[in-house]
């Protein structure tokens, strides 16, 4: 494992490695406090951020490394200076970058052109740590994953991308329900269908919501992702359907519901839901810390 751009890129082994050890971390932190000591990670951000940038930081800190953050005052990447030479720069100080960017071509880009490990921290294509996050949340619910049924309801997208492809290599079954012309990407259900099929998973998609039965968990996100320009009103109507609410989570038998954040009470979920006895939004928040340490261990620990 050189950089982690996208779950796709990970054998069933690395994926269940990444968790295992994500588990070791949380459960005993300080056996983990100079792992990354000397290490230098620098966070480039596009677009805005409170978990991914925090929870990044704080988990770099408690791993004895440190971490420099850049925003777009700095230069936005590609316009004062190309791609190649921010990473060929970064590169000679820094040990890792994590990035989260507008293009998925741009992190594809920093990993070409420099020599360090680079994290994807969110792209329009992708969001891998979010989902290495809510694969080790699902699996300390349930002994094994590979058994969970998980529905994501809402709008097809970066998060449900790597959602697809972690429950695909997992084994696990996934139905994706999304409103016509919201589907995820083709290319990505082709590869996330061909790495389920290799791996005893199952992977449904639909636009029927009478689909959502018997589901151990469901999820969703935004339905208007970062740098998506549309407007609600506009789009309201096609999406109310999809909505996750108390009815929904009854019809699925659903005991958990999941979320990325930030969430949107009233538009793709309820308050009931979102803030209910059954939400894991807290748990999938705080391992979005131990999950991304895993991957930092993983990739510059000694
Ligand atoms: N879930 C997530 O990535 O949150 P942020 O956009 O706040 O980092
Ligand atoms: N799909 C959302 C996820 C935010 C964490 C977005 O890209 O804005």
């Amino acid at each position: 494992m050189n950089h982690l751009l996208s779950i796709k890129d990970l054998s069933q082994e690395q994926l269940k490695d990444l968790l295992a050890l994500a588990k070791k971390i949380k459960g005993n932190p300080a056996e983990y406090r100079n792992a990354l000591d000397g290490k230098s990670v620098v966070m480039l951000f596009e677009k805005p951020s409170l978990r991914t940038r925090v929870s990044f930081d704080i988990g770099i800190n408690k791993l004895g490394g440190h971490c420099l953050y850049l925003d777009q005052q700095n230069g936005a990447l590609g316009k004062r200076e190309p791609v190649s030479d921010f990473a060929a720069n970064i590169s000679c100080w820094a040990d890792a970058i994590v990035a989260r960017t507008f293009l998925h071509s741009t992190i594809e880009g920093l990993a070409e052109h420099g020599s360090v490990p680079v994290i994807n921290a969110l792209s329009d294509l992708y969001h891998p740590c979010q989902g290495l996050a809510d694969f080790l949340t699902l699996s300390e619910k349930f002994d094994d994953v590979s058994k969970v049924k998980l529905a994501y309801v809402g709008d097809g997208n970066n998060v449900t991308h790597s959602l697809m492809y972690g429950a695909a290599i997992l084994g696990a079954t996934m139905t994706v329900i999304c409103p016509p012309g919201q589907f995820p990407d083709g290319q990505v259900v082709v590869e996330a269908q061909s790495l389920a099929a290799q791996h005893g998973g199952q992977l449904i998609l639909t636009s029927d919501i009478e689909e959502i039965a018997q589901q151990d968990a469901i999820y969703t996100d935004t339905w208007i992702s970062m740098g998506d320009d549309s407007n609600l009103s506009d789009i309201e109507a096609k999406f109310k359907p999809y909505q996750v609410n108390a009815a929904m989570m009854k019809k699925a038998g659903a005991n958990f519901f999941m979320h990325c954040l930030p969430a949107y009470r009233g538009v793709e979920v309820t308050a009931d839901v979102v803030d209910g006895e059954g939400s894991l939004i807290l748990q999938q928040a705080e391992n979005r810390m131990h999950a991304q340490n895993a991957v930092l261990v993983t990739l510059l620990g000694q």
